[in-house]
Protein backbone atom coordinates (compact mmCIF):
# COMPACT_ATOMS: atom_id res chain seq x y z
CA UNK A 1 0.00 0.00 0.00
CA UNK A 2 1.03 3.45 -0.83
CA UNK A 3 3.85 4.96 -0.20
CA UNK A 4 5.62 1.51 0.29
CA UNK A 5 4.06 0.85 -3.28
CA UNK A 6 5.25 3.38 -5.80
CA UNK A 7 3.69 2.36 -9.23
CA UNK A 8 6.33 5.17 -10.56
CA UNK A 9 9.14 2.87 -9.78
CA UNK A 10 9.04 0.58 -12.49
CA UNK A 11 8.60 3.84 -14.66
CA UNK A 12 11.40 5.44 -14.07
CA UNK A 13 13.87 4.97 -16.37
CA UNK A 14 14.37 3.35 -19.70
CA UNK A 15 16.37 0.46 -18.96
CA UNK A 16 13.50 -0.63 -16.53
CA UNK A 17 10.80 0.20 -18.68
CA UNK A 18 12.47 -1.92 -21.44
CA UNK A 19 13.01 -4.95 -18.21
CA UNK A 20 9.13 -4.81 -17.60
CA UNK A 21 7.89 -4.36 -20.70
CA UNK A 22 4.89 -6.86 -21.55
CA UNK A 23 4.57 -6.45 -25.18
CA UNK A 24 7.45 -6.13 -28.01
CA UNK A 25 7.33 -6.06 -31.59
CA UNK A 26 9.16 -7.90 -33.69
CA UNK A 27 9.65 -7.78 -37.52
CA UNK A 28 8.60 -11.87 -37.57
CA UNK A 29 5.20 -10.28 -36.21
CA UNK A 30 4.26 -9.08 -39.33
CA UNK A 31 2.78 -10.44 -42.75
CA UNK A 32 2.92 -7.60 -45.39
CA UNK A 33 0.25 -7.35 -47.91
CA UNK A 34 1.63 -6.29 -51.52
CA UNK A 35 -0.41 -5.40 -54.84
CA UNK A 36 0.67 -6.64 -57.90
CA UNK A 37 -0.01 -5.45 -61.36
CA UNK A 38 1.48 -6.03 -65.36
CA UNK A 39 3.79 -4.31 -66.47
CA UNK A 40 7.59 -4.02 -66.24
CA UNK A 41 9.23 -1.50 -64.01
CA UNK A 42 5.98 -0.10 -62.24
CA UNK A 43 5.82 1.08 -59.32
CA UNK A 44 2.34 3.33 -59.08
CA UNK A 45 1.47 5.27 -55.86
CA UNK A 46 -2.23 4.72 -54.68
CA UNK A 47 -3.89 7.87 -54.16
CA UNK A 48 -5.35 7.04 -51.33
CA UNK A 49 -2.59 4.91 -49.23
CA UNK A 50 0.22 7.69 -49.67
CA UNK A 51 3.58 5.86 -49.83
CA UNK A 52 2.43 2.46 -50.89
CA UNK A 53 2.27 1.28 -54.25
CA UNK A 54 1.34 -1.62 -57.33
CA UNK A 55 4.14 -3.11 -58.52
CA UNK A 56 4.81 -5.11 -61.37
CA UNK A 57 6.73 -8.33 -61.22
CA UNK A 58 10.01 -7.04 -61.70
CA UNK A 59 9.66 -4.43 -58.56
CA UNK A 60 8.18 -7.03 -57.20
CA UNK A 61 10.94 -9.54 -56.72
CA UNK A 62 13.27 -6.42 -55.61
CA UNK A 63 10.62 -5.71 -53.00
CA UNK A 64 10.71 -9.16 -51.42
CA UNK A 65 14.39 -9.73 -51.62
CA UNK A 66 14.58 -6.22 -49.62
CA UNK A 67 11.84 -7.20 -47.23
CA UNK A 68 13.91 -10.59 -46.29
CA UNK A 69 16.87 -8.54 -45.70
CA UNK A 70 15.17 -6.43 -43.57
CA UNK A 71 13.77 -9.55 -41.77
CA UNK A 72 9.90 -9.73 -42.56
CA UNK A 73 9.35 -13.22 -43.45
CA UNK A 74 5.59 -13.28 -44.75
CA UNK A 75 3.66 -11.76 -47.65
CA UNK A 76 0.04 -11.37 -48.55
CA UNK A 77 -0.09 -11.01 -52.12
CA UNK A 78 -3.06 -9.05 -54.10
CA UNK A 79 -3.11 -8.40 -57.79
CA UNK A 80 -5.30 -6.13 -59.62
CA UNK A 81 -6.30 -7.72 -62.83
CA UNK A 82 -7.58 -5.71 -66.04
CA UNK A 83 -11.40 -5.19 -66.74
CA UNK A 84 -11.04 -7.25 -69.66
CA UNK A 85 -10.34 -9.85 -67.51
CA UNK A 86 -13.32 -9.63 -65.14
CA UNK A 87 -16.58 -11.83 -65.67
CA UNK A 88 -18.27 -12.65 -62.99
CA UNK A 89 -17.82 -16.18 -61.87
CA UNK A 90 -13.95 -14.99 -62.02
CA UNK A 91 -12.32 -17.20 -64.33
CA UNK A 92 -9.47 -15.75 -64.40
CA UNK A 93 -8.32 -16.62 -61.22
CA UNK A 94 -8.14 -20.20 -61.99
CA UNK A 95 -5.79 -19.16 -65.53
CA UNK A 96 -2.82 -21.46 -64.52
CA UNK A 97 -0.51 -18.30 -65.95
CA UNK A 98 -2.62 -15.73 -64.78
CA UNK A 99 -1.03 -12.64 -62.55
CA UNK A 100 -1.32 -14.09 -59.21
CA UNK A 101 -0.05 -17.66 -59.87
CA UNK A 102 3.24 -15.91 -61.76
CA UNK A 103 3.18 -13.35 -58.73
CA UNK A 104 3.47 -16.52 -56.41
CA UNK A 105 6.81 -18.09 -58.77
CA UNK A 106 8.36 -14.46 -58.80
CA UNK A 107 8.60 -13.84 -55.08
CA UNK A 108 9.43 -18.34 -54.56
CA UNK A 109 12.51 -17.93 -56.98
CA UNK A 110 13.62 -14.72 -55.34
CA UNK A 111 13.27 -15.44 -51.35
CA UNK A 112 12.29 -19.14 -51.59
CA UNK A 113 12.08 -19.46 -47.53
CA UNK A 114 9.52 -16.06 -47.44
CA UNK A 115 6.49 -17.17 -46.50
CA UNK A 116 3.94 -16.47 -49.42
CA UNK A 117 -0.16 -16.52 -48.73
CA UNK A 118 -2.84 -15.46 -51.23
CA UNK A 119 -5.75 -13.31 -51.25
CA UNK A 120 -8.82 -16.47 -52.56
CA UNK A 121 -11.37 -14.15 -53.14
CA UNK A 122 -13.19 -13.20 -56.12
CA UNK A 123 -13.48 -9.20 -56.06
CA UNK A 124 -10.54 -8.39 -57.99
CA UNK A 125 -11.74 -11.03 -60.68
CA UNK A 126 -15.05 -9.90 -60.47
CA UNK A 127 -16.94 -7.74 -63.09
CA UNK A 128 -19.44 -6.64 -60.43
CA UNK A 129 -17.00 -6.35 -57.28
CA UNK A 130 -18.27 -9.06 -55.50
CA UNK A 131 -16.13 -11.89 -53.74
CA UNK A 132 -18.90 -14.29 -55.01
CA UNK A 133 -20.49 -14.82 -58.04
CA UNK A 134 -23.75 -13.12 -58.86
CA UNK A 135 -27.10 -13.86 -59.77
CA UNK A 136 -30.54 -12.61 -59.27
CA UNK A 137 -29.26 -9.51 -57.05
CA UNK A 138 -27.55 -12.08 -54.07
CA UNK A 139 -24.61 -13.87 -53.94
CA UNK A 140 -24.32 -17.25 -54.46
CA UNK A 141 -22.53 -19.47 -51.28
CA UNK A 142 -21.76 -22.49 -52.58
CA UNK A 143 -20.97 -22.51 -56.15
CA UNK A 144 -18.56 -19.74 -55.01
CA UNK A 145 -17.17 -22.02 -52.27
CA UNK A 146 -16.70 -24.42 -55.72
CA UNK A 147 -14.13 -22.23 -57.62
CA UNK A 148 -12.77 -20.49 -54.35
CA UNK A 149 -11.08 -24.07 -54.07
CA UNK A 150 -10.04 -24.29 -57.49
CA UNK A 151 -8.50 -21.21 -56.53
CA UNK A 152 -6.55 -22.18 -53.93
CA UNK A 153 -5.68 -25.58 -56.09
CA UNK A 154 -4.35 -22.63 -58.60
CA UNK A 155 -2.65 -20.70 -56.16
CA UNK A 156 -0.94 -23.70 -54.58
CA UNK A 157 0.01 -25.35 -57.73
CA UNK A 158 2.13 -22.14 -58.34
CA UNK A 159 3.94 -22.63 -55.17
CA UNK A 160 2.09 -20.35 -52.13
CA UNK A 161 2.77 -21.85 -48.79
CA UNK A 162 -1.28 -20.42 -47.36
CA UNK A 163 -4.08 -19.86 -48.87
CA UNK A 164 -6.31 -17.04 -47.56
CA UNK A 165 -9.72 -16.97 -48.28
CA UNK A 166 -11.42 -13.33 -47.37
CA UNK A 167 -14.60 -13.81 -48.81
CA UNK A 168 -16.59 -14.66 -45.88
CA UNK A 169 -18.70 -17.41 -47.89
CA UNK A 170 -20.17 -20.33 -45.69
CA UNK A 171 -18.32 -23.33 -45.30
CA UNK A 172 -15.53 -22.48 -47.89
CA UNK A 173 -12.75 -23.63 -45.41
CA UNK A 174 -14.49 -27.11 -45.53
CA UNK A 175 -14.77 -27.11 -49.21
CA UNK A 176 -10.63 -25.64 -49.55
CA UNK A 177 -9.42 -27.69 -47.05
CA UNK A 178 -10.69 -31.18 -48.86
CA UNK A 179 -9.85 -29.89 -52.54
CA UNK A 180 -6.38 -29.25 -51.05
CA UNK A 181 -6.05 -32.98 -49.73
CA UNK A 182 -7.42 -34.10 -52.43
CA UNK A 183 -4.91 -32.35 -55.08
CA UNK A 184 -2.16 -33.62 -52.56
CA UNK A 185 -1.94 -30.50 -50.84
CA UNK A 186 -1.87 -31.80 -47.37
CA UNK A 187 0.94 -29.13 -46.70
CA UNK A 188 -0.95 -26.02 -48.08
CA UNK A 189 -2.20 -23.98 -44.80
CA UNK A 190 -5.38 -22.05 -44.60
CA UNK A 191 -5.68 -18.19 -43.01
CA UNK A 192 -8.94 -17.93 -42.86
CA UNK A 193 -10.48 -14.32 -42.96
CA UNK A 194 -12.81 -15.73 -40.18
CA UNK A 195 -14.41 -12.64 -38.59
CA UNK A 196 -14.52 -9.99 -41.23
CA UNK A 197 -16.56 -7.27 -40.50
CA UNK A 198 -19.08 -5.32 -43.53
CA UNK A 199 -16.22 -1.94 -42.85
CA UNK A 200 -15.90 0.92 -44.40
CA UNK A 201 -12.68 0.91 -43.72
CA UNK A 202 -11.72 -0.63 -46.57
CA UNK A 203 -12.04 1.61 -48.99
CA UNK A 204 -8.48 2.53 -49.93
CA UNK A 205 -7.81 -1.34 -50.80
CA UNK A 206 -10.89 -0.84 -53.07
CA UNK A 207 -9.01 2.43 -54.71
CA UNK A 208 -5.85 0.11 -54.85
CA UNK A 209 -6.90 -2.92 -56.70
CA UNK A 210 -10.11 -1.21 -58.22
CA UNK A 211 -12.75 -3.78 -56.80
CA UNK A 212 -15.10 -1.81 -55.40
CA UNK A 213 -19.03 -3.31 -55.73
CA UNK A 214 -20.50 -1.62 -58.95
CA UNK A 215 -23.33 0.44 -58.82
CA UNK A 216 -25.97 -1.89 -61.64
CA UNK A 217 -29.05 -2.47 -61.01
CA UNK A 218 -29.48 -6.32 -59.07
CA UNK A 219 -26.25 -6.10 -57.80
CA UNK A 220 -25.73 -5.48 -54.17
CA UNK A 221 -24.34 -2.37 -53.46
CA UNK A 222 -22.19 -3.29 -50.62
CA UNK A 223 -21.01 -6.69 -48.81
CA UNK A 224 -23.59 -6.88 -45.70
CA UNK A 225 -24.66 -10.41 -47.17
CA UNK A 226 -21.60 -11.90 -46.09
CA UNK A 227 -19.38 -9.57 -44.08
CA UNK A 228 -20.42 -9.32 -40.53
CA UNK A 229 -22.29 -6.54 -39.07
CA UNK A 230 -20.12 -4.29 -37.21
CA UNK A 231 -22.30 -4.61 -33.71
CA UNK A 232 -21.62 -8.38 -33.41
CA UNK A 233 -19.76 -10.13 -31.22
CA UNK A 234 -20.79 -13.44 -30.49
CA UNK A 235 -20.95 -14.00 -33.99
CA UNK A 236 -17.27 -13.47 -34.74
CA UNK A 237 -16.92 -15.98 -31.98
CA UNK A 238 -19.25 -18.67 -33.93
CA UNK A 239 -17.72 -17.54 -37.20
CA UNK A 240 -14.17 -18.30 -35.95
CA UNK A 241 -14.76 -21.71 -34.05
CA UNK A 242 -16.48 -22.88 -37.01
CA UNK A 243 -13.42 -21.79 -39.48
CA UNK A 244 -11.23 -23.62 -37.03
CA UNK A 245 -13.69 -26.92 -36.76
CA UNK A 246 -13.55 -26.96 -40.82
CA UNK A 247 -9.83 -26.73 -41.11
CA UNK A 248 -8.38 -23.31 -40.41
CA UNK A 249 -5.04 -23.23 -39.42
CA UNK A 250 -4.76 -19.66 -38.55
CA UNK A 251 -7.88 -17.21 -38.06
CA UNK A 252 -8.39 -13.87 -39.01
CA UNK A 253 -10.47 -10.59 -37.09
CA UNK A 254 -10.37 -7.61 -39.51
CA UNK A 255 -10.26 -4.78 -39.31
CA UNK A 256 -7.82 -3.73 -36.56
CA UNK A 257 -8.06 -1.70 -34.40
CA UNK A 258 -12.09 -0.67 -33.92
CA UNK A 259 -12.17 -4.69 -33.36
CA UNK A 260 -9.60 -5.16 -30.52
CA UNK A 261 -12.24 -6.14 -28.68
CA UNK A 262 -12.93 -8.90 -30.72
CA UNK A 263 -9.31 -9.29 -30.67
CA UNK A 264 -8.87 -10.65 -27.29
CA UNK A 265 -11.90 -12.66 -26.58
CA UNK A 266 -11.07 -14.73 -29.81
CA UNK A 267 -7.10 -15.04 -28.15
CA UNK A 268 -8.89 -16.42 -24.96
CA UNK A 269 -11.36 -18.86 -26.71
CA UNK A 270 -8.87 -20.46 -29.61
CA UNK A 271 -6.12 -22.37 -29.88
CA UNK A 272 -4.65 -21.68 -33.37
CA UNK A 273 -2.95 -18.59 -34.07
CA UNK A 274 -4.47 -15.48 -34.24
CA UNK A 275 -3.85 -12.65 -37.00
CA UNK A 276 -5.27 -9.12 -37.50
CA UNK A 277 -5.58 -7.34 -40.24
CA UNK A 278 -4.68 -3.32 -39.48
CA UNK A 279 -6.23 -2.39 -43.32
CA UNK A 280 -6.62 0.40 -45.50
CA UNK A 281 -8.67 2.92 -43.82
CA UNK A 282 -6.84 2.88 -40.58
CA UNK A 283 -3.15 3.00 -42.80
CA UNK A 284 -5.28 6.32 -44.43
CA UNK A 285 -6.19 7.87 -41.56
CA UNK A 286 -3.17 7.98 -39.63
CA UNK A 287 -1.01 8.95 -42.90
CA UNK A 288 -3.47 11.62 -43.52
CA UNK A 289 -3.07 13.32 -40.03
CA UNK A 290 0.61 12.89 -40.32
CA UNK A 291 0.97 15.06 -43.16
CA UNK A 292 -1.65 17.26 -41.66
CA UNK A 293 0.89 16.90 -39.04
CA UNK A 294 -1.67 16.65 -36.48
CA UNK A 295 -0.19 13.63 -35.27
CA UNK A 296 3.51 11.97 -34.81
CA UNK A 297 3.46 9.06 -37.27
CA UNK A 298 5.86 7.00 -35.80
CA UNK A 299 4.90 7.20 -32.86
CA UNK A 300 1.30 6.93 -33.16
CA UNK A 301 1.82 3.62 -35.80
CA UNK A 302 3.88 1.93 -32.97
CA UNK A 303 1.28 2.55 -30.09
CA UNK A 304 -1.34 1.31 -32.89
CA UNK A 305 0.94 -1.62 -33.51
CA UNK A 306 1.60 -2.64 -30.02
CA UNK A 307 -2.27 -2.31 -29.39
CA UNK A 308 -2.93 -4.81 -31.94
CA UNK A 309 -0.48 -7.08 -30.23
CA UNK A 310 -1.43 -6.91 -26.95
CA UNK A 311 -4.60 -7.42 -27.61
CA UNK A 312 -3.87 -10.79 -28.70
CA UNK A 313 -2.44 -10.79 -32.23
CA UNK A 314 0.11 -13.67 -33.15
CA UNK A 315 0.20 -12.28 -36.13
CA UNK A 316 -0.50 -8.78 -37.92
CA UNK A 317 -0.95 -7.70 -41.08
CA UNK A 318 -0.18 -4.26 -41.82
CA UNK A 319 1.12 -1.80 -44.35
CA UNK A 320 3.10 -0.39 -41.71
CA UNK A 321 5.57 -2.96 -41.60
CA UNK A 322 8.06 -1.70 -43.02
CA UNK A 323 8.04 1.60 -41.71
CA UNK A 324 7.98 -0.18 -38.71
CA UNK A 325 10.58 -2.14 -38.75
CA UNK A 326 12.94 0.71 -40.07
CA UNK A 327 12.46 2.35 -36.18
CA UNK A 328 13.33 -0.93 -34.53
C1 LIG B 1 -11.66 -8.58 -50.50
C2 LIG B 1 -10.69 -7.99 -49.55
C3 LIG B 1 -10.82 -6.73 -49.01
C4 LIG B 1 -9.71 -6.51 -48.21
C5 LIG B 1 -8.91 -7.67 -48.26
N1 LIG B 1 -9.55 -8.58 -49.11
C6 LIG B 1 -11.83 -5.69 -49.24
C7 LIG B 1 -13.24 -6.05 -49.20
O1 LIG B 1 -13.67 -6.99 -48.53
O2 LIG B 1 -13.99 -5.36 -49.89
C8 LIG B 1 -9.47 -5.24 -47.45
C9 LIG B 1 -8.09 -4.94 -47.03
C10 LIG B 1 -7.87 -3.53 -46.66
O3 LIG B 1 -8.78 -2.68 -46.62
O4 LIG B 1 -6.72 -3.23 -46.39
N2 LIG B 1 -11.75 -9.94 -50.58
Amino acid sequence: MYPLIRNRRLRSSDAIRHLVRETIITPSDFLVPLFVVEGKGVKEEIPSMPNYYRMSLDILEKEVKELWQMGLCAVLLFVKVDDSLKDNKGAEALNPDGLMQRAVKTVKNACPELLVMTDVALDPFSSYGHDGIVADGVILNDDTCEVLAEMSISHATAGADFVAPSDMMDGRILTIREALEEEGFQNTGIMSYSAKYASAFYGPFRDALDSAPVDIKNVPKDKKTYQMDAANRFEALKETQQDIDEGADIVMVKPGLCYLDIVREIKNEVEVPVAVYQVSGEYAMLKAAAEKGWLDHDAVMMEQLIAIKRAGANIIASYFAKDAVKLM
